[in-house]
């Protein structure tokens, strides 16, 4: 609700709901920027947030969600077995800031934290619009967490950046940046390769982490793929969500890709906007890569090679199966409803995104097969909680 509050005051210059008519408004500019970023993806422009109306309904709409994803690969970098968030002081870059949509989500997650180091904020975006929202918003957001932190902003296109005061970067952020980064380029592929990698070569340090969050339509997410594994050719490793450290395999199958899919309870002004336009934020989707330049990885957090889950249920007469994904590559697991047992109860309970330890399992080859005997312990479930 203080978030609200607070993107509500600097839209406004108060923190009441919006009148019933400020509702229509926002609720056409919504729709109009929903369907911008899916059916009219081709279309888009690198300049969509120089529209007023379109910033707002970014703002009120889409940061409200898209500030909880970065929730995600946080957690799992604080469990990184040298505690980087133990430090002091993080320096933190994020590219392509919008309003700031990550760093307000970097200083919800520590606020929320008992790690409390300083938070050196530097935002680029190549629209100056965007870095004038980020500045008043994050003043304003600030005031509420209470968390130790400062912000400069940058006026530069992710192609040439130069600018920046001298210095590396503990955490790079790239949140739904790269679909839009040299979106006509028939080498789109290679081109985003070649900037991330001179980024992280340039700006980030030995135990840095590039932070990449993509939307999680089937296009995109197969992109940001693309670019993960352009990246570990280049010599840089993944250290979550993925638990093995070579090629994804979702792109395999051109059907497939790789996206979480978080339950969330929105607040009432984005489901009063649902309500006008059809849309649906009942859950947070997104796809997203930790980058690094030593090959740690999450899976070193938990020994014995755990599994993550990467699909919803798969429920048909007498079974249960998922795709999961681990050191074996992407497997789809099956449990027939005559092998439940106490052991493995906890296969019911699954969830896309869960990371899982299973034991005494029968590899079939086609599949792999929970049996009565057969262990199921979750490690780790992704949740966010938007209590602020
Ligand atoms: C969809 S918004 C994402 C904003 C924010 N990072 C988030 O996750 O909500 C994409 C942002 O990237 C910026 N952008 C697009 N192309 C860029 C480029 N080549 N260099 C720098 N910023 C760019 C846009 O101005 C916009 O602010």
């Amino acid at each position: 609700m203080i978030l609200q509050k607070v993107l509500l005051k600097f839209l406004y210059g108060n923190p009441a709901n919006p009148s019933a008519g400020e509702l229509k408004s926002l609720a056409a500019s919504t729709s109009r920027l929903s369907k911008m970023f899916t059916r009219e993806r081709d279309n888009l422009s690198t300049d969509y947030l120089k529209d007023k109306n379109l910033r707002k309904a970014y703002i009120l709409y889409f940061l409200q969600s898209n500030l909880y994803k970065i929730h995600i690969p946080l957690s799992e970098i604080s469990l990184h077995p040298k505690g980087l968030f133990v430090k002091d002081r993080l320096r933190i870059l994020d590219i392509g800031s919008g309003p700031g949509t990550a760093i307000l989500g970097l200083l919800d997650f520590f606020t929320k934290s008992d790690k409390k180091p300083f938070l050196e904020f530097f935002a680029v975006d190549h629209l100056a619009e965007n870095l004038k929202d980020t500045e008043g918003i994050f003043k304003l957001f600030k005031e509420e967490c209470y968390h130790e932190s400062s912000l400069q902003t940058f006026k530069s296109g992710i192609e040439r950046i130069n600018n920046l005061p001298a210095g590396i970067f503990d955490i790079i952020v790239l949140s739904n940046l790269l679909n839009e980064v040299a979106h006509n380029d028939p080498e789109k592929i290679n081109t985003r390769v070649k900037l991330v990698k001179r980024l992280l070569n340039d700006f980030m340090s030995a135990d840095g982490n590039c932070i990449i969050i993509e939307p999680a339509l089937r296009e995109t997410s197969r992109e940001m793929l693309s670019v993960r594994d352009g990246l570990l050719q280049e010599g840089f490793h993944v250290y979550s969500p993925c638990l093995p450290d070579s090629n994804c395999p979702a792109l395999e199958n051109p059907k497939d890709w790789c996206h979480e899919d978080i339950p969330w309870e929105p607040p009432e002004l984005i489901k009063a906007l649902d309500k006008l336009t059809g849309l649906r934020k009942d859950s947070i989707k997104f796809s997203y890569v930790v980058i690094r330049k030593d090959s740690t990885s999450l899976s070193d957090c938990y020994g014995d090679s755990p599994f993550r889950v990467v699909s919803e249920p798969l429920i048909s007469k007498g079974k249960m199966e998922f795709y999961i994904c681990g050191s074996m590559g992407r497997k789809l697991i099956v449990r027939l409803d005559k092998d439940r047992s106490d052991l493995n109860r906890r296969f019911a309970d699954l969830r896309r995104g869960d990371l899982v330890k299973f034991e005494e399992l029968k590899d079939d080859g086609k599949r792999l097969r929970v049996e009565k005997g057969s262990s199921v312990k979750l490690l780790k479930r992704s949740d966010i909680s938007n209590s602020k």
